[in-house]
C-alpha cells in the first residue's frame, strides 16, 4: 500500500506547491509510481508546473461526482498527476477528498497531495487524507506562528508529523534558527531549503527545480530527504565533499540527524 503525504502551510506562497513537484521528481527519480494531487481547491496551480494548462478532467470533475478518478490522471514524465480546476462553479465536499484518493493507494508508492493555504474545510481536506504530513515554513516569525496553529490542528487529529521542510532560507542573521523553530514547533526539521532564484526560473520553463538545476542546494536537500522516504542511497555530493567531512569531523546538520531518525522510523526493526 502507498502512502498519502500531505504537504501543508497555513501561511501563503511559502513553496508548497514548489515542493510537491520537486519531492515528486524526486521520488520517481528513484524509481517509484508517484502521483501528485492538487488539492488546492480554490486557487489551484500544481498542473501549471506541469504545464497542464486546461486540462479536460480535474479534480473538481472527480469530486463534482462527473467523473472517473482515472480520467484525471495526466501523466507527466516519471510520474502522474490530478490536476483542479482554476475555474470552477461546481459544488464539492472537500472533505470526500480521501475516499477518492484511498484506491489510488494500490498502484501508488507515493501520493503527495498540495494543500491550500487554510484550515478550513479545503485545508483540513488534506489533513484528513493524509497518512504522513509534512509542514512548509520559511524561517520568520509570521511563517511559524502559523506552522505552531496547524501543527497543534494536525495533533488533535493525531495525523503523523513527518516534519517540517524549512524554504526560503537566506541565511542571514536576522533568520530564525534551526533551533528555535524546532524547539517551539516541537517537530524536526527534515530539509533545508535556500531560497534561489532558479526555482523561479524551474517554474518558468514548467520543470521542477530538481530537474532544473541537479546540482544545486536545494535539490540535494529534497534528494536526500526523498532517499530517506524510499529507503534509498542517494550519492550525489560534491566529489570528495563526504571525505573532507570526515577528515575535518565536520558535525552533521541538524537536517542530516533528523533524517537518519525518520530512516530509521520507517526502516528499522
Ligand atoms: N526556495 C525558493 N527560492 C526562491 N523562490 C521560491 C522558492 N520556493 C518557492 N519559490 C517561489 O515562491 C513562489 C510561491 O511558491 P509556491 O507557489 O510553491 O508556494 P505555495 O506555498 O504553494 O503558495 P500558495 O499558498 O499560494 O499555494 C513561487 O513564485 C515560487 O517560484
Ligand atoms: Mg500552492
Amino acid at each position: 500500500m502507498g502512502k498519502v503525504i500531505g504537504i501543508m502551510s497555513l501561511k501563503g506562497g511559502v513553496g508548497k506547491t514548489s515542493l510537491v513537484s520537486s519531492l515528486g521528481t524526486a521520488l520517481a527519480s528513484f524509481g517509484k509510481d508517484v502521483l501528485l494531487v492538487d488539492a488546492n481547491f480554490s486557487a489551484p496551480n500544481l498542473g501549471i508546473h506541469f504545464n497542464l494548462i486546461e486540462p479536460e478532467t480535474t479534480l473538481h470533475d472527480v469530486m463534482a461526482r462527473d467523473q472517473n478518478i482515472s480520467d484525471a490522471i495526466y501523466a507527466v514524465g516519471a510520474l502522474d498527476v490530478i490536476p483542479a480546476a482554476i475555474f470552477s462553479n461546481k459544488k464539492l465536499s472537500p472533505l470526500r477528498l480521501k475516499e477518492h484518493i484511498r484506491p489510488l493507494k494500490k498502484k501508488y508508492d507515493f501520493i503527495l497531495l498540495d494543500s491550500p493555504p487554510s484550515l478550513e474545510e479545503d485545508g483540513l481536506a488534506t489533513l484528513y487524507a493524509a497518512d504522513e504530513l509534512f509542514f512548509v515554513s520559511t524561517p520568520d516569525h509570521s511563517t511559524l506562528s502559523n506552522t505552531i496553529k496547524s501543527v497543534n490542528r494536525s495533533n488533535e487529529r493525531g495525523t503523523v508529523i513527518n516534519g517540517i521542510i524549512l524554504n526560503k532560507v537566506h541565511d542571514k542573521d536576522f533568520e530564525l534558527t534551526l533551533e528555535q523553530i524546532e524547539d517551539t514547533t516541537n517537530v524536526p526539521i527534515m530539509a533545508v531549503i535556500p531560497h534561489d532564484i532558479d526555482v523561479k526560473e524551474a517554474q518558468a520553463n514548467f520543470k521542477s527545480f530538481v530537474e532544473h538545476n541537479p546540482k544545486s542546494k536545494g535539490t540535494r536537500e529534497v534528494m536526500k530527504l526523498a532517499a530517506t522516504l524510499t529507503g534509498e542511497e542517494y550519492k550525489n555530493e560534491p566529489t570528495g565533499f563526504n571525505l573532507i567531512k570526515k577528515f575535518l569531523q565536520i558535525k552533521p546538520k541538524k537536517q542530516e540527524v533528523n533524517r537518519e531518525v525518520l530512516y530509521e522510523r520507517i526502516f528499522g526493526e
